[in-house]
């Protein structure tokens, strides 16, 4: 009797072979690049946790922006890393903060560089914590005037898209009625409408120095348990304005990352956040993985569990590695 069976090995016999049945991509216009930006001059600090990223001063910016440019890079998202916090997180809505001083100097020498400004107070308070705090409670209704104040004052230092990634409730429609009461009409909202409470967030708040002072994130992130939450927040947030939704972190959430792809029209960003780039560095520096292979996978199974764009750590990487294919 024959054996009946399919041969799937004819559509991966040679590399063009396998080019041609490639049903996902990644392109240089998928990745984001995030800078942590700081005060003072002359700085370029590695973050320890984080090998390959690094705090600049603003005096610094130019050659890194010159290398993203040349490598065909298209958009950064920003962070800022102030050296005076207060309860307020200030810093955050300052005409001269470091965020909307970054966003003027990138806009002026490189007017079609995409600026997205990540838009939080936790860098900028002095208790760590993504809004306004009273006893040990984090308020929701008080921190809304205060990223909208924030938002508005990156959008008139030139960024091109507002990233609230604070996880207040309400927080894209004050935004969004900040922007638009102040003519920003055509800024576009790219919310982290889907931001888990997450242990991978580590290597981050040593760069952003934003760990909070007490408690933790739970009240406001979400339980990394939850599904059916994802499908609130990201609908509120598009009734709210949102014109991208961001997932985040990516890895451990590509169900997510695919539920919101299936669900919903707008663009979906997978944030590969600072625990998952630093865990294949440390592989990588002991000679345990092979870097690019790893990073490329992990890269192309975000694109394929969904994800429009990504922003990462490895964009510079990646996109190197893209030229040399
Ligand atoms: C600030 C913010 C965080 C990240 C992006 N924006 C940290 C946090 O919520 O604690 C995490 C990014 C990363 O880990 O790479 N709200
Ligand atoms: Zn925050």
């Amino acid at each position: 009797m024959e054996l009946q069976f399919k041969r799937h090995r004819r559509l991966r016999q040679s590399a063009n072979m396998r080019a041609l049945v490639r049903e996902t991509y990644l392109h240089k216009e998928d990745l984001i690049y995030p800078l942590f930006i700081v005060e003072g001059e002359n700085i370029k600090n590695e973050v320890p946790s984080m090998p390959g990223v690094f705090h600049l001063s603003l005096d610094r910016l130019k050659a890194e922006m010159d290398e993203i440019v040349g490598l065909g890079l298209k958009s950064v998202i920003l962070f800022g890393v102030p050296v005076e916090k207060d309860a307020e997180g200030t810093g955050a809505y300052h005409n001269h903060g470091i965020v909307q001083q970054a966003t003027r100097f990138i806009k002026s020498h490189y007017p079609d560089m995409v600026v997205i400004a990540d838009t939080c107070l936790c860098e900028y308070t002095d208790h760590g914590h993504c809004g306004v705090v009273e006893g040990n409670k984090v308020l929701n209704d008080p921190s809304l005037n205060l990223l909208a104040k924030t938002a508005v004052s990156q959008a008139e230092a030139g960024a091109d898209i507002i990233a609230p990634s604070n996880m207040m409730d309400g927080f894209v429609a004050a935004i969004r009625k900040g922007l638009d009461e102040a003519g920003f009409e055509d800024v576009p909202i790219m919310s982290y409408a889907v931001k888990y409470s997450s242990s991978f967030y580590g290597p981050f708040r040593d760069a952003a120095d934003s760990t909070p002072q007490f408690g933790d994130r739970k009240t406001y992130q979400m339980d990394p348990a939850n599904r059916l939450e994802a499908f609130r927040e990201a609908e509120s947030d598009i009734e709210e304005g949102a014109d991208f939704l961001i997932v985040k972190p990516a890895l451990s959430y590509l169900d997510i990352v695919r539920d919101m792809r299936n669900e919903y029209k707008l663009p979906i960003v997978a944030y590969n956040v600072s625990g998952e780039y630093s865990m294949v560095k440390a592989a990588a520096l002991n000679g345990w993985v092979d870097e690019k292979a790893i990073v490329m996978e992990k890269l192309i199974s975000m694109k394929r569990a969904g994800a429009d764009l990504i922003i990462t750590y490895f964009a510079k990487d990646a996109a190197r590695w893209l030229s040399e294919q």
